[in-house]
């Protein structure tokens, strides 16, 4: 079987963690390929709730392997941490066993993450990601595979402590490094995590020559993509359709399906512009109705109208063939719902995003009305996906109105949605048949 690579759409929290938990049912392998801990991936089990940084949604399929891929940046201790909760909620430690880190990863150092304290301008999570990668471009970034290489290397510790030391009071820092504390860092990933360091590529290359179906599982979204999102207020990785293969160290004609996941609305968290930001009540009935709070930070998400601008660029930089649309039981009890069809910048309509930030802090959305349908409790949510997935009805089970909703975004964006999602729990999702 090929790869499926899952993504983000908006600027993230759209849902991947859920989505790639229900489609792990039918994988073997699930890998990220970009990003860090600057991901908060959450998975909805009944009563439990499980919110992943690191590790691979598809971890709650004890038949999936997971792979944090060569394109990510790692932070060593975040991953203990996480690895030590999933031990304790388990009874499972699955460190070279089923989970794998690739040994071109970039490690998350105590350095990096001084560096991004310093950040006001953006509104990182703060977690050393853009510093991470700013030293992987740099090529003086230290891997997981060239940890055993500078284990007791006296010299090249010297080296890494006077640079790092040098940057941080450059960049008016408290923080120092000592070597001591470099050194013991580098000895504890070691003897932590040398088991499990391995040419990941090449594990997933094999097993997809085998048959085998893989998800690549993105962080982050579209629209903070380094490259393609709304500089500079971004993250620093590829978040897109272009590096799910590339991070993952395989090849791009693996992939057959890439499902782009969007929220009924949109939302965001840091800095930077949003047209369809809505600072009023029914931005507020998204943000209290949604549990609109960051999974990593808990910062509360800015929510505003569904921007089909964002999802057509979206759609343009990834070949999406499917949509997943979550959070549509969101929108119920609103008496009516608009959609952003194009922006007005400085009196001129437009309908693609601009590519400087104070352009797009200037659009102003360009609206069409559709009428809304009504809100019903959690569990009736649930059991309209039972039934409707049981009995093939699909989406024709939800209200007309809902349904001409979701008709309206498909057409927007030019991709047919291939689930929807009606809650948070991993049932409340229904295909689209
Ligand atoms: P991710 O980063 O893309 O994995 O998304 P997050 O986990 O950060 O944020 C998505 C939030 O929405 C989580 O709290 C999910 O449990 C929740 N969620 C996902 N899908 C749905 C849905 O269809 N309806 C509702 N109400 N919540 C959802
Ligand atoms: P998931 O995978 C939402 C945002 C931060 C900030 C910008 C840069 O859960 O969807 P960074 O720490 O990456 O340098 O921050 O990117 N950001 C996210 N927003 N979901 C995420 O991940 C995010 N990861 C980073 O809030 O605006
Ligand atoms: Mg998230």
């Amino acid at each position: 079987m090929p790869a499926t690579v899952i993504l983000g759409a908006q600027w993230g929290d759209e849902g991947k963690g859920k989505l790639v938990d229900r489609l792990a049912e039918q994988a073997t392998w699930v890998a990220r390929f970009q990003g860090g801990n600057n991901a908060g991936h959450t998975v909805v089990l009944g009563e439990q709730v499980l919110k992943f940084h690191l590790l691979p949604s598809g971890i709650t399929r004890k038949e999936c392997h997971l792979i944090l891929g060569d394109g990510m940046v790692v932070d060593p201790w975040v991953l203990d941490t996480e690895l030590k909760g999933w031990l304790e909620s388990s009874g499972e430690d699955p460190k070279g066993d089923r989970l794998f880190i690739s040994e071109r990863a970039h490690i998350i150092l105590p350095y990096h993450r001084f560096m991004d304290s310093l950040d006001k301008k953006i509104g990182t999570t703060g977690r050393g990601i853009g510093p991470t990668y700013a030293d992987k471009i740099n090529r003086v970034g230290l891997r997981f595979g060239d940890v055993a290489e500078v284990l007791g290397d006296d010299a090249w510790t010297t080296a890494t402590v006077a640079r790092m030391n040098a940057s941080l009071e450059a960049a008016g820092a408290k923080d120092r490094i000592t070597h001591e504390n470099l050194a013991g860092n580098i000895q504890w990933i070691h003897d932590t995590y040398h088991h499990c360091i391995a040419n990941t590529g090449l594990m997933l290359d094999n097993a997809l020559k085998l048959g085998e179906h893989v998800i690549l599982e993105g962080a982050q979204g579209c629209l903070l993509d380094i490259d393609q999102g709304t500089f500079p207020f971004v993250t620093s990785s590829v978040t897109s359709r272009g590096n799910a293969t590339h991070g993952a160290g395989i090849h791009p004609g693996h992939v057959e399906e890439v499902i782009g996941i969007t929220k009924a609305y949109i939302t965001r968290v840091g800095h930077g512009a949003m047209p369809t930001e809505l600072n009023d009540e029914v931005g507020e009935h998204m943000g209290t109705v949604g549990h609109e709070f960051g999974t990593t930070t808990g910062r509360p998400r800015r929510c505003g109208w569904f921007d089909a601008v964002v999802m057509r660029h979206a759609q343009r930089i990834n070949g999406f063939t499917g949509l997943a649309l979550t959070k549509l039981d969101v929108l119920g009890g609103l008496e009516e719902l608009k959609i952003c069809v194009a922006y007005e910048l400085d009196g001129k309509e437009i309908t693609e995003l601009p590519s400087t930030a104070s352009a797009i802090a200037r659009c102003k959305p360009i609206y069409i009305t559709m009428p809304g349908f009504p809100s019903l409790s959690l569990p009736e949510w649930l059991a309209m996906a039972a039934s409707a997935n049981k009995s093939g009805k699909g989406i024709s089970m939800l209200p007309l109105a809902a349904q001409q909703y979701i008709a309206k975004l498909e057409t927007l964006v030019g991709v047919p949605c291939t689930s929807v999602g009606v809650g948070p729990d991993r049932d409340a999702t229904i295909d689209c048949v």
